[in-house]
């Protein structure tokens, strides 16, 4: 079997990942936060270390455990929600933040706008700045496309917010393990990631890193560990965000995930630079292929069409002829194929990890070749 799915999750994970989740089963299985003994305690302290490291790795003022990447952007979009205000989204935007948006705009009468890239390639300051209006409060940017890798200058849109102060949202879903992602530097106000796409971590365990400039409100309530005696939800403290027991396995998977990645990161993306400019070049030769993702974008996702195939049929044929797993359909970005006109055939995206072998790609060039004669 060929593995080409790892934007959906990445499905081998490093040795380190998988011992320490087992770890978080057999040692570290007792509640953290929650009573005060050694074994809870030394729980909470694994958590908070790992919490110390997350901020590290993004360099965030606050990093805030959630359900999944969709949980940390509902927080984000709903927890600085503002009656009457104008939102900037993207058209590369995942349904993870689409959603939330739309939905909230209906009930709080906020506009949103919805900023498309100019040129191919890289979504930019000026695609964003163009919509500004008076009462623009969020710019939510997928810093990269699930569909075909798009980019966006996250750099020059976080000064941008800054400079307008507005808040800037970044869905790292995607871009997390491939590039560097460092909120300070891109003035960054909150940043959600998916751990167990290009982290190597398990699911099951999001993250929302959030600034000390954002008002960021709760949006589920319950048993913190904390303030008991309070009916209603704690308003300090970073617990007040986390409901509910954490899930203490996944979390130190995460923890070992992100010190793969920090210690392979190189490694890791030079393969995937190299795995991915070859696929993209072999598959825009062959007869009958459009290929969407950009030839300069080498980040692993390779979003393309065979003819007027649907993507979802191709999919089947690669995964019952050839025992390679790839996604079709619209990969939950409903803005995305709107952008790129393809809401009926959908696209067929091979995604990489580092996992992924030269031969892999030579097998799978084979099998477009001859799905591209039928
Ligand atoms: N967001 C994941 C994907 O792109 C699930 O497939």
């Amino acid at each position: 079997m060929i593995y080409f799915d790892n934007s959906a999750t990445t499905m081998v994970k490093p040795k380190e990942v998988i011992n320490a989740v087992l770890e978080g089963l057999t040692k570290y299985s007792a509640n953290p936060g929650r009573s005060g003994h050694k074994l809870s305690m030394m729980c909470a302290n694994k958590v908070e270390s790992i919490r110390e490291c997350i901020k590290n790795f993004i360099n965030a003022d606050n990093v805030v455990y959630t359900e999944n990447c969709t949980d940390a952007l509902n927080l984000a979009i709903l927890g600085t929600i503002k009656n009457g205000g104008h939102i900037i989204c993207t058209s590369n935007d995942h349904n993870a933040s689409t959603r939330p948006i739309f939905e909230m705009a209906k009930k709080h009468n906020i506009q949103i706008s919805v900023a498309t890239p100019s040129k191919p390639g890289t979504l930019t300051m000026e695609d964003i700045s163009k919509h500004y209006k008076e009462n623009t409060y969020l710019v939510c940017v997928n810093n990269m496309s699930n569909v075909d890798g798009e980019i966006a200058d996250i750099e020059n849109i976080g000064k941008f917010c800054k400079e307008k102060n507005i808040l800037f949202l970044v869905d790292g879903a995607q871009s997390a393990g491939h590039l560097k992602l460092n909120m300070k530097h891109c003035n960054i106000d909150m940043l959600a990631l998916a751990p167990h796409k290009g982290l190597y971590s398990p699911q099951g365990i999001g993250v929302l890193g959030f600034s000390n400039n954002v008002d960021l409100k709760p949006i589920r309530f319950g048993g913190t560990g904390t303030e008991g005696e309070n009916l209603y939800q704690p308003t300090t403290s970073l617990e007040r965000f986390e409901s509910g027991t954490l899930p203490t396995p996944n979390i130190l998977g995460l923890g070992a995930g992100i010190e793969f990645v920090k210690s392979h990161f190189d490694e890791i993306n030079s393969k995937i630079d190299d795995l991915s400019t070859y696929l993209n070049f072999e598959l825009s030769q062959i007869n009958g292929v459009k290929v969407y993702t950009h030839p300069n974008n080498s980040y692993g996702v390779i979003g393309f069409n065979i003819k007027d195939f649907g993507s979802t049929e191709v999919s089947q044929i690669l995964n019952d002829k050839y025992g390679i797993c790839v996604r079709g359909g619209l990969h939950c970005a409903g803005l995305k194929h709107r952008f790129l006109n393809t809401l009926e055939q959908g696209v067929v995206r091979a995604s990489l990890s580092y996992f992924n072998t030269f031969t892999e790609c030579e097998k799978f060039i084979r099998a477009i070749k001859q799905i591209s004669k039928l």
